[in-house]
């Protein structure tokens, strides 16, 4: 299985912070924020990873990561020239991805769980990652029943349920077929939550519950928020 992590956008929703730098490397507690997702793939047994940024700051993530030897993985580089969303920057990976099965992790998302098992145990359609969470309305929100999901909003006014879907999927080489005939939305992206809700149309999309806590980083918030997790897990 391959790896990707997908670290393009422009940070705005930080500015300043990110006026000359890149959210991705921003510290999140006592490590770039990057390192995160890098080693969420890491434990999952995946080696082989590209990571997706945009113009800018693209170099810093090589300075930074390089080769990947540090971390026991090979890393690959891409980059997207603009910010056409989470599923046009996957789109850039195809073939770096090669018809494997492929974990797509966002570069702003920290998870305490290990996915390992999900990742080992993959065959086919699509798996994504829920988490109940007290503001599900800055998220993609997910209803469920049972072992059936119904379906994704994205940034709902009403939220169906607390259920966010977090930023790791797991998809089959089938996925770039979907990226294809996607639409832009009322952002201009192309969104990765068209993305799962057609796999849930064509009823090949499964989920797991998050155990452990997780967090985007990608506002002051949330990213304070994901320092404070990563700071109460550790022995000061
Ligand atoms: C993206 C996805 C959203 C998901 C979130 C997780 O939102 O569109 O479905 O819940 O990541 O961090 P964004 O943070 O890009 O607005």
């Amino acid at each position: 299985m391959k790896g990707i992590i997908l670290a393009g956008g422009t940070g705005s929703r930080l500015y300043p912070l990110t006026k000359v730098t890149n959210k991705h490397l921003l510290p999140v507690y006592d490590k770039p924020m990057i390192y995160y997702p890098l080693q969420t793939l890491v434990d999952a047994g995946i080696t082989e990873i590209m990571i997706v940024s945009g113009r800018g700051h693209a170099g810093h993530f090589l300075e930074l990561l390089g080769s990947g030897a540090d971390f026991g993985v090979h890393l690959t580089y891409e980059i997207q020239e603009k910010a056409g969303g989470i599923a046009q920057a996957l789109g850039l990976a195809e073939d770096f991805v090669d018809n494997e099965p492929v974990s797509v992790i966002l570069g702003d998302n920290v998870f305490q769980d290990n996915v390992r098992t999900a990742a080992e145990t993959f065959k086919e359609g699509a798996r994504i990652f829920l988490k109940e969470v007290p503001d599900a309305k800055r998220f993609g929100v997910a209803e469920i029943k049972g072992k059936k999901i119904f379906s994704i909003e994205e940034k709902p006014a009403k939220p169906k349920s607390n259920l966010a879907v977090t930023g790791l999927y797991i998809y089959d080489a089938g996925v770039f077929e979907i990226i294809r005939t996607l639409k832009p939305s009322g952002r201009g992206e192309l969104e990765i939550t068209d993305v799962n809700n057609e796999y849930i149309r064509i009823e090949k999309m499964d989920f797991s519950m998050l155990h452990g806590y997780w967090s985007d980083a990608g506002t002051f918030e949330s990213l304070f928020r994901a320092s404070e997790l990563v700071r109460s897990t550790k022995s000061i």
